[in-house]
């Protein structure tokens, strides 16, 4: 009888995995419940754009023979589908782009406790205090600015001394980009509401031009059309790779510790209700591993998170950055932000 049911729920959980994932995603349904070493694939639930987390999921196939079945989507989405589904899901690993809603799985108690000897691997300001999730790669927000337009000695020192006016209408943004509005979700938490929307009202005054996205912005600035603009740091080495103008344009961080020199991460997770937990955290472990940690640092110029893998050549060293202490893992108050922009005009 017991049997029975067993196999009936199986064949339940198999369906739903084939429903939820897709086509593609059909997890295998081991009848033993730690089976780790016939584990033929993993599902990862992957909120990173395909062009990014298709060649580390090769590489982790390559390595182990074990072939990733990708879920992707939003982070966002996925992470309530997670909610949703909770002991009944079918993801082995959680794979966010970035860290925003990972402390809402972690308090939930839907992501599993991850081994030390895997999360020491990251410095402890990039992982889940609890242990339950880890950061795999990282990006700074900077002010991408033009040589021949702006002075090192007039660079500012803080997101405050833009709204000085010395620089009416030489500054670009991208109010409706996702980094960006994790960048000001950071700034709610760190700063508060009114400081936040003072801000934003003190650049909108100085007549800050909106761009669509982060691209747009470094090109502008490269073409001298803007002096300066909000970006994450890797856009200009992107844009440089066939703009030859992109060399008169220069990242610059803010000061250690203001709400400029904000990381914000990417990061993983072993879901709970797997039942291949040993090779999901083979697959963190790998994510962290050298040769993965190169591939984010060269397909696109993102802070290596782990293994002692040191940046781009061109970017200040993470060791040397102190970015402004916010909890990484708790961003994801997205309408909140939304609402704040709104209110100041922004959008
Ligand atoms: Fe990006």
């Amino acid at each position: 009888m017991q049997q029975l049911l067993l196999i009936i729920v199986l064949v339940l959980l198999g369906a739903c995995g084939k429903k939820e994932g897709g086509a593609a995603a059909t997890p295998s349904t081991t009848p033993s419940a730690d089976a780790d070493s016939d584990v033929k694939e993993l599902l990862v639930y992957s909120g990173r754009k395909e062009v990014y987390a298709q060649p580390l999921f090769d590489l982790f196939e390559k390595k182990t023979g074990i072939k990733i079945v990708v879920k992707a989507g939003k982070t966002s989405g996925l992470a309530n589908v997670l909610l949703t589904e909770k002991d009944n899901s079918p993801a082995d690993v959680f794979f966010a782009q970035d860290s925003s809603n990972l402390g809402a799985l972690s308090a939930a108690g839907v992501i599993e406790a991850l081994p030390a000897e895997i999360t020491n691997l990251v410095d402890s300001r990039f992982r889940s205090a609890k242990g339950d999730w880890v950061g795999t790669s990282g990006r700074a927000r900077v002010l991408v600015y033009n040589k021949d337009m702006v002075k090192v000695e007039d660079l500012p020192k803080t997101m405050q001394d833009l709204a000085d006016p010395k620089w009416k209408g030489k500054l670009g943004w991208a109010p409706k980009n996702g980094s960006f509005q994790s960048h000001i979700t950071a700034m709610l938490q760190v700063d508060g509401l009114e400081k936040t929307t003072a801000w934003l009202k003190a650049m909108k005054a100085n007549g800050i031009a909106d761009f669509p996205k982060n691209t747009p912005i470094v090109k502008a600035v490269a073409e001298g059309k803007v002096a300066a603009g909000l970006v994450n740091h890797y856009y200009l080495y992107k844009v440089r790779k066939d703009m030859e103008e992109a060399n008169k344009a220069e990242n610059h961080f803010f000061a250690d510790g203001d709400i400029g020199m904000f990381v914000n991460i990417s990061g993983v997770a072993v879901v709970k209700a797997s039942k291949k937990k040993e090779a999901a955290k083979k697959f963190v472990a790998f994510i962290l591993s050298k040769e993965a940690q190169e591939i984010f640092k060269t397909e696109n110029f993102e802070y290596p998170l782990a293994a002692g893998v040191v940046a781009y050549e061109k970017l200040k060293p993470l060791s040397k950055i102190n970015p402004v202490k916010c909890d990484l893992g708790d961003l994801d108050k997205i309408e909140a932000t939304q609402k704040a922009l709104e209110a100041a005009g922004c959008l």
